[in-house]
């Protein structure tokens, strides 16, 4: 079973122990009711990695996920962490090439690529974020600026290293954080051309899971996730209460 995933990215929001008590409440508010087909994932702070996934250590279906790395097993670089570093706190996923990343970062598609391979080859499952801003939109290049950025992205994978632990999400940068969410007609248009990519780039088009970020909300997940190609949702906001990411877990 394709299970989805359900991933809340805290990005550079809550204390560690204000992290810890949301994942527990949200951990113990959903309870069994966690349907099998779905996995949650939080994406803390680096100093609240530990503690969270203590907290969720056991839990059938939760994970513990890294919101960035430095593709480098160890050495001089200040300030970065490691994939080891990672998955040593508990972490089986990390996320690479996020809007903020690229955008407020500067980070770019042949660094991208070179996490994507360091991390995989880590044995984290790695989620790649790629996404139109509201000009390339209004430009009419939503295809082009996505199959750029997959096709750089994923051009380090090779038959070395599987793509099974690769998973896409497809965030609009004018939808993240702006309350404006895709219609279903965006998401449904983005998410197919990806698949078809994915098969293009890798052979491997229906294993790869693909997920939607930008403004998911209790009220408009269920519609979002029951759409073609969407194996799951990333959430920013709306995931920073324990009650609200529940109603996204359970929608
Ligand atoms: P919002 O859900 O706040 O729009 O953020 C989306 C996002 O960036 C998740 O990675």
């Amino acid at each position: 079973m394709i299970k989805k995933i359900m991933a809340a990215n805290w990005k550079m929001h809550k204390t560690w122990d204000e992290a810890v008590q949301t994942a527990r409440e949200v951990v113990v508010g959903i309870g069994e009711d966690l349907p099998p087909d779905r996995e949650v994932v939080f994406f803390p702070s680096g100093t609240a990695l530990k503690a969270v996934g203590e907290s969720i250590n056991g839990q059938n279906g939760y994970f513990l996920g890294g919101q960035n790395f430095y593709p480098a097993a160890q050495g001089a670089y200040t300030g970065e962490i490691s994939p080891l570093q990672l998955a040593d706190a508990g972490c089986a996923y990390a996320l690479v090439g996020h809007s903020e990343r690229r955008h407020v970062l500067g980070e770019k598609d042949d660094f991208l690529a070179e996490k994507v391979i360091f991390g995989l080859s880590s044995n984290l499952k790695i989620i790649l974020c790629i996404g139109e801003t509201i000009d390339q939109r209004r430009q009419d290049r939503v295809e082009g600026v996505l199959a750029a950025q997959l096709q750089k992205g994923l051009e380090k994978i090779d038959q070395n290293v599987s793509a099974h632990d690769l998973v896409i999400a497809y965030e609009p940068v004018w939808a993240i954080g702006t309350g404006e969410t895709a219609t279903e007609d965006d998401i449904l248009q983005a998410h197919g051309f990806i698949r078809k990519m994915l098969k293009d780039l890798l052979n491997q088009g229906q294993e790869i899971r693909v997920l939607y970020g930008g403004s998911v909300k209790p009220d408009n997940c269920a519609r979002i996730i029951a759409l073609d190609n969407v194996d799951g949702v990333l959430v920013g906001g709306a995931s920073l209460k324990a009650d609200s990411f529940s109603r996204i877990v359970l929608a």
